[in-house]
């Protein structure tokens, strides 16, 4: 089924049970594909371009030094401007897929197969591609939209359930975005993903990204739980997955507004979202391990107002019942929730 999008949005999107051969590119294609589910895609008889690229990747090989043997490849063919990258994998595959397409003859067109939970509901659409360096995640990276994405949810039939559960947090982000606390509730709680919930979040990505496609205002709000995520998701040395540390972020996100004064969220809401991720407790880093990475963070403004205690953060701080607020805050700011996160993942109720 294609999802309505708005008027001029860059990429068609999709959302599908079984993978269909039509939706390919019509001209010139490359594949690069996730090897994890080369058998899936040939299990659906889905073609191959000659000199198909089937790369085991996870965080540890979102890098530059991934990409540049596929630029070599195409070189050779060789691939000319007119070709369209197709990407079949999670989402370190399309966003590493997307940024050697962004680069490939200074731009090539490209489509994203997400292959995951998370991809399918994030990290497939909107333009964003990167790849990590050692001192944070997506360093570098370039706004290239894919021109179609196709997200097939039979693709999830293999993927490991601790895959399926850190993807679903970026679900339970778009509920709070939207201030809509009765889905929120239904996504952090039990039973599968379900397609309309894949849905209803690529619709929502694709109108705040259409209307700040390079994130210069509305669109930062999609990375709430992200800040203190991906500092989480860095300090733990990518021993949690990246939905993983999202989660841990969105927890904090909603403890941090509250104790910024805004309206609270359910003790049963917080309960619910710590039990999901109660078994990360252990694999949490402290406080002092995660400072250093919340003060990089390259959402950060760098500002240093006088008398200010050095760089501020944005922060999103989600609402029930309302859209999320972004506010300048210092990064110690997430000190307490992130200790009162702690507490909760051990068992302690939200509100004694
Ligand atoms: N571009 C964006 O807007 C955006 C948004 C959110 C997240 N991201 C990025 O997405 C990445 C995380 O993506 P992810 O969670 O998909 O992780 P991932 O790409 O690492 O995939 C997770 C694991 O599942 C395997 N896999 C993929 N599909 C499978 C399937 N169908 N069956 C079996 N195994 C499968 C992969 O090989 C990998 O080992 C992070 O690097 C994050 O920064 C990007």
């Amino acid at each position: 089924m294609r999802l309505a999008t708005p008027p001029g949005f860059p990429t068609e999107v999709f959302v599908q049970e079984v993978p269909a051969a039509e939706l390919l590119p019509s001209g010139p294609w490359a594949l690069v594909g996730d090897a994890a589910v080369r058998e899936s895609w040939r299990a659906a008889a889905m073609p191959e371009p000659p000199c198909a690229i089937w790369e085991g990747v996870d965080e540890s090989r979102k890098r530059l030094e991934t990409i540049l043997p596929w630029l070599e490849d195409w070189s050779r063919i060789p691939l000319h401007r007119d070709a369209t990258l197709v990407a079949v994998g999670g989402g370190v595959l399309t966003d590493l897929a997307g940024l050697a397409a962004s680069l490939y003859m200074r731009g090539i067109a490209w489509q994203a197969w997400p292959t995951t939970v998370l991809s399918m509901a994030d990290a497939g659409l909107g333009g964003k591609t990167g790849a990590d360096l050692p001192t944070g995640k997506n360093l570098v990276g370039a706004f290239h939209p894919p021109s179609r994405m196709v997200a097939c949810t039979g693709f999830l039939a293999t993927l490991p359930a601790r895959q399926a559960e850190s993807g679903r947090q970026e679900l339970v982000k778009t509920a709070l975005l939207l201030g809509d606390q009765e889905w929120a509730q239904e996504v952090a709680g039990e039973g599968p993903v379900k397609a309309a919930w894949i849905e209803r979040a690529l619709a929502f990505k694709a109108e705040v990204v259409h209307r700040d496609p390079m994130e210069h205002g509305e669109r930062r709000v999609l990375n709430l739980g992200h800040t203190l995520g991906h500092a989480v998701e860095s300090a733990s040395g990518y021993a949690l997955l990246h939905g993983e540390a999202v989660g841990i972020g969105l927890l904090a996100s909603c403890l941090l507004a509250e104790s910024e004064g805004l309206r609270p969220f359910p003790a049963s809401f917080l309960d619910r979202l710590a039990a999901r991720l109660a078994p990360l407790a252990p694999q949490l880093p402290t406080w002092e391990a995660l400072l250093p990475w919340l003060t990089r963070d390259k959402k950060g403004t760098g500002l240093k107002p006088a008398g200010s205690e050095g760089v501020q953060i944005r922060c999103i701080l989600p609402r029930p019942g309302e859209s999320a607020l972004q506010q300048l805050l210092p990064p110690s700011a997430w000190a307490e929730p992130y200790a009162r996160v702690k507490h909760l993942l051990q068992g302690d109720p939200a509100r004694a």
